[in-house]
């Protein structure tokens, strides 16, 4: 008895110690961002939503180009395939014959851009750099064309989604572009 009251004094001071620094260390959003992360946010077209993505990921403090382009394509196709799952939620819960038709579009907007960021992030696994930008590019658009097919909705079901993506490819163009060095 005495035994286990000695020794678990000592675990429970470090569990404690452990709790200090990584409240103290951790909160990343708040830390400025990399030159590299500001720098690729400076060019997209909105900053905050650029850095707030990139460090969502615990790697981005320390990421070089190459890591922060997986990181940005990481999050571009999570994002994609996420949405692909939620549209055929969406299409189990509406018999709307003019919804399902909508929605069928972004289907298979959403089965373009899912290919597309696999394709990028294979292709980066491999170093090869130059298709990137279009890839991204491809998978943007396949976002504008999913929210075109809500036009005149007042509250398209996926028009968030569709921002975030197209947001998140063009990190990912950006990105691409570092190592392509055109801009
Ligand atoms: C951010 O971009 C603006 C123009 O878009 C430029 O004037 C500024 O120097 C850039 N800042 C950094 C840190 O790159
Ligand atoms: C930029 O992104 C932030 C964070 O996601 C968001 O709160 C803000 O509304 C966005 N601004 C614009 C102009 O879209
Ligand atoms: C993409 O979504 C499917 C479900 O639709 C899931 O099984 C798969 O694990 C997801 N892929 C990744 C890499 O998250
Ligand atoms: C679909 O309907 C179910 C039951 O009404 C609901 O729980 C679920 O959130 C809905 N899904 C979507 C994507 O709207
Ligand atoms: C189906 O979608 C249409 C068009 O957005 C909407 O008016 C209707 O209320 C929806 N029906 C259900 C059951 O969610």
């Amino acid at each position: 008895m005495a035994g286990f009251h000695s020794f678990s004094f000592p675990y429970l001071s470090l569990a404690f110690l452990a709790c200090f620094i990584l409240i103290h260390a951790s909160p990343a959003a708040t830390d400025e961002p990399t030159r590299l992360v500001d720098k690729v946010c400076n060019q997209t077209s909105n900053y905050t939503f650029c850095v707030e993505t990139l460090y969502s990921d615990p790697r981005t403090p320390e990421a070089d180009s190459y890591t922060l382009a997986f990181i940005a394509f990481g999050a571009a196709y999570t994002n994609a395939n996420s949405t692909r799952d939620y549209i055929a939620e969406l299409l189990k819960n509406n018999s709307s014959q003019d919804y399902h038709s909508r929605l069928g579009i972004c289907s298979h907007d959403y089965l373009r851009a899912v290919s597309k960021l696999e394709e990028a992030y294979n292709d980066l696994n491999s170093e090869t750099f130059f298709g990137l930008a279009k890839l991204a590019g491809v998978a943007s658009k396949a976002s504008d064309h999913c929210q075109n097919a809500f036009r005149g909705i007042s509250s398209p079901p996926l028009g968030s989604r569709n921002g975030d993506l197209k947001r998140l490819c063009e990190i990912g163009a950006v990105i691409a572009k570092l190592f392509t060095g055109s801009s």
